[in-house]
C-alpha cells in the first residue's frame, strides 16, 4: 500500500504554478522568456500599507492571534461589506485566513462528506475542482461557451442540480476568462437557487475591484437578500492591494459554517499571520483611491492586448468584464504546423509550441477544464504585454496547414 494519502491520488499539482516555475527555470538559465502565466499584479503593494506592518512590528504585534483575525480586522472587513457590497455582517459571521485559498479550503473541508457534489463553471480556477477532491467531495463541472460569454446559464445550472448538490461555486469577474456578471445574469442565476435550499452559494469575489467600463461588480447575496443565510462570499487584499504576498483572505457568512471553518483553521495554520492581518487592515480602512488607478491601468493593458490577440491569425479574442486575464480561442491554430515544426492539435499543443519557439509562457486551456483556449494573464507593463503579443503574432503567422491531420 502506498505510505501517501489516497485523497492525494485525487488531486494535480497546480498547473499555473508548474507553467510559472518552468519559465522561470527558462529565465534563470538566460534564456529569452516573458512569463504571461501568474496571476498576481506587477504593481507593488502601496506604501501606507507597508508602513503599518512596520508599524506592528515595532509595536510587538509578533504573537499568535485569535485563530480567524484579529477583531480589527474583523471590524475593517464588516464595513468593507457595508460600504462596498450593502452587506450586513458581524464579527463572528467573518473569517480572516492565510489567502483566499485557505478560505475557500476551509469551507469546503468544513462542509463537504463523500457524495457531495460542488457545481463549478468552466473555465473554472485551477484549485476549485482539486480543493474539493481533497475534501472528499466531487467537483460537477459545467462547461461555459465563449458564445455565452463564458457565463453559466440558469438553465446549465438548473440541470446539475441534484440533491446531493451541497455548493454552487461562483466566481466574478472570472479567472481566468475575466466575463463578469450584471446584475440580472446573476439574478436569472440566484433565481434558479432560490429554488434549491439544500444548495448553498460560494461567491469567490476576490476580482470585485477590477472591472472596466460600464460593468458594475455584484455578489449573489447583495443580488438577492433571500439567499443570505446561506451564502459564504469570499474576498480578500491579494489582487486589489497587490498583496499577493501577504497572505489575507476573508470570508463573511453565517455563524455556524464561520465556527467551523475556524475549528479548521485552529487545528491547521492556526492563525493568518499577524503582521499581515494589521497590514490589511490599513489596506481596508486606509485610501482606496489608488485602487482606480491602477484599474484604469489594467483596463489599457487589457485593451492593448486584446487588440492585439485579435490581429493574430486562428485567434480570437473576447474582451472581458474585469480582472486581469483574457482568454483566446485557439480554434483557428488546431491542425496546423508552427514554424519549428510543432504539430498544433491541443491548446497545450499550441502554449508548448509557443514557450519553445517564442519565449512567451501562458496557460493552455485544458488546465481550467475548457479547451481550445489559452488564458494571459495582463498584469504586467505595456512593454512587456506588446512584446509578448507581438511573439503571439507572428507565432501565428508561421502556422501552416499541415499535410496530414493526425487520428
Ligand atoms: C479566483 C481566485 N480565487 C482565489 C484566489 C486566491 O487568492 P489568494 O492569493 O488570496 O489565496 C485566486 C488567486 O489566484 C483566484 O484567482
Amino acid at each position: 500500500m502506498s505510505f501517501l494519502s489516497v485523497n492525494l491520488a485525487r488531486v494535480k499539482p497546480s498547473p499555473t504554478v508548474a507553467i510559472t516555475q518552468t519559465a522561470r527555470e527558462l529565465k534563470e538559465a538566460g534564456q529569452d522568456v516573458i512569463g504571461l502565466a501568474a496571476g498576481e499584479p506587477d504593481f507593488d503593494t502601496p506604501e501606507h500599507i507597508k508602513d503599518a506592518a512596520i508599524a506592528a512590528i515595532h509595536a510587538g504585534k509578533t504573537k499568535y492571534t485569535a485563530p480567524d483575525g484579529i477583531p480589527e480586522l474583523k471590524r475593517a472587513i464588516c464595513d468593507k461589506f457595508r460600504r462596498e457590497n450593502g452587506l450586513s455582517y458581524t464579527p463572528p459571521q467573518v473569517s480572516v485566513s492565510t489567502g483566499g485559498k485557505q478560505v475557500l479550503y476551509n469551507a469546503l473541508m468544513a462542509t463537504l462528506n463523500p457524495g457531495d457534489e460542488v457545481i463549478i463553471p468552466a473555465p473554472y480556477w485551477v484549485s476549485y475542482p482539486d480543493m474539493v477532491l481533497l475534501a472528499g467531495g466531487t467537483p460537477v463541472i459545467v462547461e461555459t461557451t465563449l458564445e455565452d460569454g463564458f457565463r453559466i446559464t440558469p438553465e446549465a445550472l438548473e440541470a446539475a442540480i441534484t440533491p446531493k448538490t451541497k455548493w454552487f461555486l461562483f466566481n466574478s469577474p472570472s479567472n481566468p476568462t475575466g466575463a463578469g456578471y450584471t446584475r440580472a445574469q446573476l439574478g436569472a442565476l440566484t433565481d434558479v437557487l432560490l429554488r434549491h435550499d439544500h444548495v448553498w452559494v460560494m461567491s469567490d469575489d476576490m476580482y470585485e475591484h477590477l472591472a472596466y467600463d460600464d460593468f458594475t461588480f455584484c455578489t449573489p447575496a447583495e443580488v438577492e437578500p433571500k439567499l443570505y443565510e446561506r451564502t459564504l462570499t469570499v474576498n480578500g487584499v491579494s489582487k486589489a492591494y497587490a498583496m499577493t504576498g501577504w497572505r489575507i483572505g476573508y470570508a463573511a457568512g453565517p455563524e455556524p459554517l464561520i465556527a467551523a471553518m475556524r475549528k479548521i483553521q485552529s487545528q491547521s495554520t492556526t492563525n493568518p499571520c499577524s503582521i499581515s492581518q494589521w497590514a490589511a487592515v490599513e489596506a481596508l480602512n486606509g485610501p482606496q483611491d489608488f485602487l482606480a488607478e491602477r484599474c484604469a491601468a489594467f483596463k489599457a493593458r487589457r485593451n492593448l492586448v486584446a487588440d492585439m490577440l485579435n490581429a493574430a491569425p486562428g485567434i480570437s479574442c473576447p474582451v472581458p468584464e474585469g480582472a486581469f486575464y483574457v482568454y483566446p480561442s485557439v480554434a483557428g491554430c488546431l491542425g496546423k504546423t508552427s514554424a519549428g515544426g510543432a504539430r498544433i492539435d491541443t491548446d497545450e499543443d499550441f502554449a508548448t509550441a509557443l514557450l519553445a519557439e517564442t519565449g512567451v509562457a501562458v496557460v493552455f486551456g485544458a488546465a481550467f477544464g475548457l479547451s481550445p483556449y489559452f488564458r494571459i494573464s495582463y498584469a504586467t507593463s505595456d512593454d512587456v504585454l506588446h512584446e509578448a503579443c507581438s511573439r503571439i503574432v507572428r507565432f501565428c503567422e508561421g502556422l501552416t496547414e499541415s499535410p496530414l491531420r493526425s487520428a
